[in-house]
């Protein structure tokens, strides 16, 4: 699969490892420049992935003011934001989670989204062009037992695009999430075994998603040839989801 992103200048969050790291190699083979951001953005300097890193925790506001500002200069201009980063949280049942773990999920999850989105959203409306892309999760749309907070903040995110979407138009700012299953990177360590063979035993494919297959859709949903859909949910569940 590909699509002409030649010249577009991308920011991905949370893209030093993982799905991040993955649709970051994407956009780069697709001829893109791109500017990473992660906690510590260290293990990326050198990647010939990035024409940019920055070290941000995108669950603070005026972190990601600076991180933006400074992916602007060094890119140009941005046409594309991937909201990626994000946390599991503990697996366990949400009547034993406590108020800070519940609030950490929320805070990464779906207000590191908001702030992200929020950065970039007044460039793009200025150039009348940009592509916002959410990595959501199946989460969002049906839940997983012992990630509530993780599933209710999956679901924050779709609400959030759906409504920006809308408050965009008329445009050609858009707003789009991927919503894919369970999918082998270091996301795991937060997962006990139980939890992942349960993930992995509702998808109809019987496997789990691939890195290559989330950033598939991602650049669909990052290109200019994704220009009539907005405020919609990408899915890349193996047939696990039916809406
Ligand atoms: N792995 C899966 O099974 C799966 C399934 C569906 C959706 N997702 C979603 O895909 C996205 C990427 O997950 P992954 O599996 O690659 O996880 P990962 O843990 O491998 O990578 C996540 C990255 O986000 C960064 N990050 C975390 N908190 C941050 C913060 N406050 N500020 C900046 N960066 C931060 C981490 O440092 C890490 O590099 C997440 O939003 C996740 O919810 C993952």
């Amino acid at each position: 699969m590909s699509f002409d992103l030649e010249n577009h200048r991308i920011i991905v969050t949370g893209a030093a490892r993982g799905i991040g790291l993955t649709i970051a190699r994407r956009f780069t083979a697709l001829g893109a420049q791109v500017s990473g951001w992660d906690l510590d953005c260290a293990p990326i300097v050198a990647d010939p992935a990035f024409a940019h890193c920055t070290s941000v925790d995108v669950t603070n506001e005026t972190s990601v003011e600076q991180a933006f500002n400074e992916s602007l200069k060094a890119l140009g201009s941005v046409t594309v934001m991937v909201a990626n980063a994000g946390i599991n949280g503990p697996t366990k049942a949400a009547w034993d989670y406590t108020l800070a773990e519940w609030n950490q999920v929320l805070a990464v999850d779906l207000t590191g989204v908001f702030l992200s989105t929020r950065a970039a959203v007044g460039h793009m409306r200025e150039r009348d062009y940009g592509r916002l892309v959410i990595v959501a999760s199946v989460a969002g749309k049906e839940g997983n037992p012992s990630a509530c907070a993780y599933g209710a903040a999956k679901a924050g995110v779709i609400g959030y695009a759906k409504g920006l979407a809308r408050e965009l138009q008329p445009s050609n700012v858009t707003v789009n999430c991927v919503a894919p299953a369970i999918t082998e990177t270091d996301l795991f360590q937060e997962m006990d075994e139980a939890y992942i063979a349960d993930k992995k035993s509702r998808i109809p494919m019987g496997r789990f998603c691939s890195q290559e297959e989330i950033a598939d859709m991602v650049a669909w949903a990052a290109s200019p040839r994704c220009s009539f859909t907005t405020g919609q949910v990408f899915d890349v569940t193996g047939g696990r989801a039916t809406y």
